[in-house]
């Protein structure tokens, strides 16, 4: 057995027992194989080493009170990597062998699966990467579906408490025409410069804007930015913000709570009015957010006057995590019992 602080998990990279594989060679999928080797043995001219032919999914399992183990929309992220493997010309995995190398994942290290009660959960990672090997730009013939897993806490050291966030503008995570709206990890590279500007002012993560008019709020790091006023929730609507699946579901709990919901480019001129602002994903479950720091102007913005999130977000995130531990009814039939 392992001995793990369930209660002070970072969120990070920790090695558990197996994780699973599968291989597009020939023009079909693998059955998935696990593997004990943390190491992949990957073809030097590999297209997902050379020209970022690569795409990953984010999701959790969560262990219920009644012992259940629980996914959440994970249809969800199986059709969002088939959009992101089109939208760079990768084969895409079906759903079927996604959820399959998934749940093989998780219950073969389920004793990885933090116990109900310590805010901890088993972060999922999915991976599909061009293995066949290219020199001239083109897509790989073969392709590469890795699953592993690992225990998590929470996303920001701060938990639910309120976060910094510095808008930076002197890069652009994605383009309007580009890949913004899928999850490759190029945007991820190309985010590095601005999450390393953010810490280097003490905050946990970079506010991206629109790239063309640095206007519009585009996304905070790698989750999505939501804004409450007015009994409105209220959320960017950009070519270059992924589509969270977790603010998805926001929005329909949003309304569940008697919210008007507002999907629409959010000039950042307009941050002095919400009441609440937060940043929303998988990982970041809900972050509220405490300060943003422009840091072209010095100018602040602060928000949680009382030190802790709003009562909105705070309805919010109880409804979501209560749905995805299984303390609330699935009234919008979210979850995947998996064992
Ligand atoms: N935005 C970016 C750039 C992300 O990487 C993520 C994480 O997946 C999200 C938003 C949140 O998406 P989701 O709620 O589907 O995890
Ligand atoms: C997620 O929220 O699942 C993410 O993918 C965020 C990140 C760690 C890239």
């Amino acid at each position: 057995m392992n001995n793990i602080d369930w209660g002070n998990l970072p969120f990070g990279y920790q090695k558990t027992l197996k994780n699973v594989r599968c291989y597009f060679k020939n023009g079909e999928w693998s059955q998935p194989e696990l593997s004990e080797s943390e190491h992949l043995n990957v073809h030097i001219a590999a297209t997902g080493l050379h020209y970022g032919q690569q795409a990953f999914e984010g999701m959790k399992a969560y262990r219920g009170k009644d012992g259940d183990v629980r996914l959440f929309r994970w249809d969800e992220n199986a059709k969002r990597l088939q959009k992101s493997a089109k939208g760079i010309y990768m084969q895409e995995v079906p759903s079927d062998l996604f959820i399959e190398a998934v749940k093989l994942a998780v219950k073969e290290n389920i004793e990885f699966l933090p116990p109900y009660g310590t805010g901890a959960s088993l972060y999922i990672r999915p991976l599909l990467f061009g293995s066949g090997a290219e020199v001239g730009v083109k897509p790989a013939k073969e392709y590469t579906f890795i699953v592993f897993v690992s225990p998590v806490g929470p996303y920001f050291k701060e938990g639910f408490n309120p976060v910094k966030i510095a808008v930076v503008r002197d890069s652009d995570r994605a383009a309007p025409l580009g890949t913004g709206a899928i999850k490759v990890g190029g945007n991820y590279a190309a985010s590095l410069r601005g999450v390393m500007q953010a810490h280097d002012h003490g905050c946990g993560s970079p506010m991206y804007l629109d790239a063309k008019e640095k206007r519009y709020i585009d996304e905070i790091g790698a989750a999505n930015f939501f804004g409450i006023k007015n009994n409105t929730y209220i959320t960017p609507s950009s070519s270059s913000v992924l589509p969270s699946i977790t603010n998805k579901s926001l929005q329909v709990l949003a309304k569940d709570l008697g919210l008007t919901v507002d999907v629409r480019p959010v000039d950042i001129a307009e941050l002095d009015s919400f009441e609440e602002v937060g940043a929303c994903g998988t990982a970041a479950i809900i972050a509220p957010i405490g300060e943003i720091l422009d840091l072209d102007n010095d100018r602040k913005y602060n928000f949680c006057p009382e030190g802790k999130a709003g009562a909105w977000s705070t309805k919010l995130y109880n409804k979501l995590l209560g749905i995805q531990y299984g303390d609330e009814p699935d009234t919008h039939g979210w979850i995947t019992v998996i064992g």
